[in-house]
């Protein structure tokens, strides 16, 4: 959450910024602003809304060789231009920008404002920078030191001061912040992305950690200020990806990416007939010993893990649960050397999953992390590690990433019942056989565009949908109710098919549009007693389902088939497309900005 970019080098730094913060304003889009070194001074231009907000105000004479750029997601106080980030102490000699949240900032401002500091916003952030002029006694790095000190909570922090020119301090604690070099100048970003240009080295902060960036050094320091050597990385990170390449929105080109994002994540783990996991060593001593494995996400990520549930148990017999990341991590899971603890993220940054990892360390469980972001906080965490390879993902609302997640889940779920000796050799081949023809089947379902474009018509001006199914149908009802929620703010919930009528049902009237994902075959008519259920209560049925089961349905449904005869257990990688293309064409009808949905960021860093 909020994006953060620095450059100090030999050319002028307002393109840079203005390119990182475009680049990083899907981590939030409810203000940005710039602060650049001038002669003596510290010049800040701020605005609220999107960055063309901010890019209407930069004139072509800003001219500085150094500055830092932020774009905000609300956390304290609400999006306005006072609130927006950097922001400047008392005397404007520091101008600072973070990502985190500081919990006992109410406290920092008591005391500061008894010592007669005067706040011109509502954030924590600013107390931070008031509390830097107050320990500031002519070293920055000192003063940094021990005002990082009295925080408590998350902060990355990029941070300048007027008597120091070309030079950016950083520090970071649970908030992500990289450092780069190249030829053009050096940057510290919270995102690879976000330079703009190849950085030849990349550099991780780690908690607690300080560094001072110059035009030409970059120098580290442990919290005490005791100068430390860090190695760089390589992180493959390809520019293009960031691009639209001729599609209108970034969702649309990442559901169209489907096909090799999925050939790219499958032939990672799967060669010589045989699928392995090279960074999670997993022994068959250990998977035999498996008694309970849970998978933890948020959003897309948990019901990513409810398919993985499903699956799992299915494949293997492993007990096996979904949970979601903020409930675990405060929760009294019992756990121990005999538990799996698996948690999905796709950015690798958020908040709550990182906690639900560590929580899963500390009690001495497994634990496994799919990641799809390269270098992320949560890859470099994981004791055991599967990449998702589904490239960047720009749009906030997740496709490419979360169908990597199933792709992953099930190769897991056929290589943990592998190592369990329970698979047949004749099963095994089967089924890596389904596995492996999957992206011609995702690949088909994209030509069903046109359809579900004239279908969205018939659901844009619907006020709730509610989306049925069960086993790997209700964890796919959960992920197209959450696609369609996001994007285009009808109100959705998804329910097992055989719940509603435990409550909900009374929430059915003559029209109520019921999304009914009926893929199943081994509980398709189970599933339909409960569209008739709803029918007989006047909702409105879409049904997400296979050619076969067409005939069972009156002429008054919407009947979107999918097109390649799949097993049950791998058939919502086709039907997840339809989901995706009807939330994308819904939205769109609606007039949403569907790549930057109001309230919401794409990383979630902070709890
Ligand atoms: O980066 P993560 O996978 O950890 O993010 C988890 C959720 O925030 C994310 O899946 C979110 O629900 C998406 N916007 C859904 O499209």
């Amino acid at each position: 959450m909020c994006g953060i970019i620095g450059y100090t080098g030999k050319n002028n730094a307002v393109p840079y910024l203005m390119t990182g913060l475009r680049k990083l304003e899907y981590r939030g889009y409810d203000s940005s602003g710039i602060a650049l070194q001038m002669a003596n001074d510290i010049f800040v231009l701020k605005r609220q809304g999107k960055i063309s907000e901010l890019e209407k105000a930069v004139t072509p004479e800003l001219f500085s060789f150094c500055g830092i750029g932020h774009t905000r997601w609300a956390t304290h106080g609400e999006p306005s231009i006072r609130n927006a980030h950097p922001h400047l102490s008392r005397n404007s000699s520091f101008a600072i920008v973070h990502n985190g949240i500081i919990e006992n900032s109410a406290v920092i401002k008591e005391q500061l404002s008894c010592e007669g500091y005067h706040f011109l916003s509502d954030t924590d952030t600013e107390v931070v920078c008031q509390l830097l002029e107050k320990n500031y006694k002519g070293n920055p790095l000192l003063c940094i030191a021990e005002t990082l000190n009295a925080l408590e909570g998350s902060y990355a922090l990029a941070i300048i001061h007027k008597d120091y020119p070309k030079t950016i301090f950083c520090a970071k604690k649970d908030s992500p912040l990289l450092i780069g070099r190249s030829s053009e100048g050096n940057f510290v970003f919270s995102d690879c992305c976000a330079s703009g240009v190849h950085c030849e080295s990349i550099y991780c902060l780690e908690d607690y950690e300080l560094a001072e960036i110059t035009q030409s050094s970059l120098s580290f320091f442990d919290k005490e200020c005791n100068p430390i050597e860090k190695t760089a990385r390589t992180v493959a990170f390809n520019c293009s990806d960031s691009e639209k390449n001729g599609f209108c929105h970034y969702m649309l080109k990442e559901i169209y990416e489907q096909p090799s994002a999925y050939k790219n994540t499958v032939n990672a783990y799967y060669s010589g007939g045989d699928i392995s996991f090279p960074l999670a060593r997993f022994s068959s001593k250990l998977v035999c010993g498996l008694e309970h494995i849970y998978i933890v996400g948020c959003g897309s990520a948990y019901h990513a893990g409810v398919y993985g549930r499903y699956i799992i148990e299915e494949l293997s017999g492993i007990s096996t649960s979904a949970e979601i990341a903020s409930e675990f991590r405060y929760g009294n899971v019992p756990l121990n050397e005999n538990t799996l603890v698996i948690v999905i993220s796709q950015s690798g940054e958020t908040a709550d999953s990182i906690a639900a990892l560590e929580l899963a360390k500390s009690k001495g469980a497994q634990t496994l992390c799919i990641v799809n972001v390269e270098g992320s906080t949560m890859a470099q965490k994981a004791h055991r590690l599967i990449y998702t390879k589904a490239g960047t993902e720009i749009a906030v609302a997740t496709t490419k990433a979360y169908l990597c997640q199933i792709a992953v889940l099930s190769l897991l779920a056929v290589f943990l019942s592998d190592k369990k000796g329970i698979l047949s050799a004749e099963t095994k081949e089967k089924l890596i056989k389904e596995i492996l023809s999957l992206d011609s089947a995702i690949e088909k379902e994209l030509t069903s565009n046109e359809c579900l474009c004239s279908l969205a018509d018939r659901l844009k001006n619907a006020e709730h949908i509610y989306f049925i199914g069960r086993n790997t149908d209700y964890a796919l009802s959960l992920e197209g109710s959450l696609k369609l929620k996001e994007i285009s703010y009808i109100h959705c919930e998804a329910y097992p098919a055989g719940e509603l009528k435990h409550g909900t049902i009374s929430l059915i009237e003559k029209g109520t549009p019921v999304v009914a994902v009926c893929l199943r075959r081994d509980i398709f008519p189970k599933t339909l007693s409960g569209i008739k259920e709803v029918k007989a209560r006047g909702a409105k049925i879409t049904a997400i389902t296979r050619e076969e089961f067409r005939p069972l349905f009156g002429h008054e449904d919407n009947v979107i088939t999918i097109k390649s005869d799949i097993c049950d257990m791998f058939s919502p990688f086709a039907g997840v497309i339809a989901l995706q293309l009807l939330s994308y064409h819904t939205a769109v009808k609606r007039g949403c900005e569907v790549d930057k949905p109001r309230n919401l960021a794409k990383s979630v860093t902070v709890e």
